[in-house]
């Protein structure tokens, strides 16, 4: 575990359209995989990367994720009360070893404001970003942010991504990187380019929602221009870094700690059965009944 980087920055503003109605009113980042909201995820994985203090970017609407990190003298009472130990001792873990923060995004003015919203926080330190609709690896069972914050140091990166390959029509969703040179799974990033249309994406690797960064960003992110949709992309800020002969490097992920994204349907399905199936407790009788649907459905073809 890296002990270099203590500071994440977790924007959890976004509105979540592509998940309404389930998003209507609550975030999705509070929505459950198996048996935790994503959000409580992405504070273990970050927890156990080495990350100290957490700052999360909210916006209106979004007050249960404090909530969910808070402590509940009045649940926790009841809970002694009745004898339920083990129960009390899932929700201490819940609270997690790190500070917590919390700021809003006033207006929904892009990823690269909401980062910017934390430029006090992260003061004159590198720091991670972490998107809170993505989950890395497994229950979270993941070290790449370590490695980000060692390639960082080691290479006097100014920043480090982490990339995914995505099927060339899915480029279209994701900021998309295009490199000069490559070592194993590091890149050299020369330019990269958010949401291309199929056919004009550089590379189909993908930009996937871990982030490390010296505090030259926010400099970056104040120099971009609003998109068409009036959003300031953290993508377009990262591309002035490399414009100016910053090191950009990109970490691909490795296959045993694959992107689980929840920022639409398809992908939120298939993760909660993936970590639903990996439950000790009910993964052995879900796997059956899947297996009895899936017979059903066969035979009905
Ligand atoms: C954001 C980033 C994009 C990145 C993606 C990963 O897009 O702008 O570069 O690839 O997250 O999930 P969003 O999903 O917020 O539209």
């Amino acid at each position: 575990m890296q002990k270099f980087i203590r500071s994440a920055i977790v924007p959890v503003a976004g509105l979540g359209t592509r998940l309404l109605p389930a998003t209507k009113s609550q975030p999705k980042e509070m929505l459950p995989v198996a048996r935790k909201p994503v959000v409580q995820y992405v504070a273990e994985e970050l927890v156990a990367n080495g990350i100290e203090q957490i700052l999360f970017v909210t916006g209106r609407g979004k007050t249960s994720i404090e909530n969910h990190f808070d402590h509940d003298p009045e649940l926790a009472r009841l809970l002694a009360a009745s004898n339920k130990h083990e129960l009390l001792e899932q929700l201490s873990a819940v609270e997690l070893n790190a500070k917590f923060f919390y700021t809003r995004q006033r207006l929904q003015r892009g990823l690269g404001d909401a980062v910017l919203c934390g430029e006090h926080f992260a003061g004159e330190e590198p720091f991670v970003v972490a998107l809170g609709d993505s989950i890395i690896g497994l229950n979270a069972a993941s070290q790449a942010v370590s490695r980000m914050a060692e390639l960082f140091q080691a290479r006097h990166a100014s920043c480090v991504l982490a990339v995914e390959e995505v099927p060339p029509e899915e480029t279209v969703h994701y900021g998309i990187i295009e490199a000069a040179e490559s070592e194993g799974d590091v890149f050299r990033v020369a330019n990269l380019v958010e949401k291309p249309a199929p056919g004009q994406a550089p590379s189909n690797l993908a930009i996937a929602g871990r982030y490390v960064f010296s505090p030259l960003i926010f400099d970056m992110i104040r120099r971009v221009q609003p998109d068409s949709r009036g959003e300031i992309q953290l993508t377009d800020a990262i591309q002035l870094m490399c414009e100016e002969g910053r090191r950009v490097l990109a970490l691909k992920l490795p296959p045993g700690e694959k992107r689980y994204d929840i920022g639409n349907f398809g992908s939120y399905f298939a993760t909660f059965v993936e970590f639903a199936l990996a439950d000790p407790e009910y993964g052995p009788g879900l796997r059956e009944t899947l297996e009895r649907l899936l017979a059903q459905t066969a035979n009905r073809a």
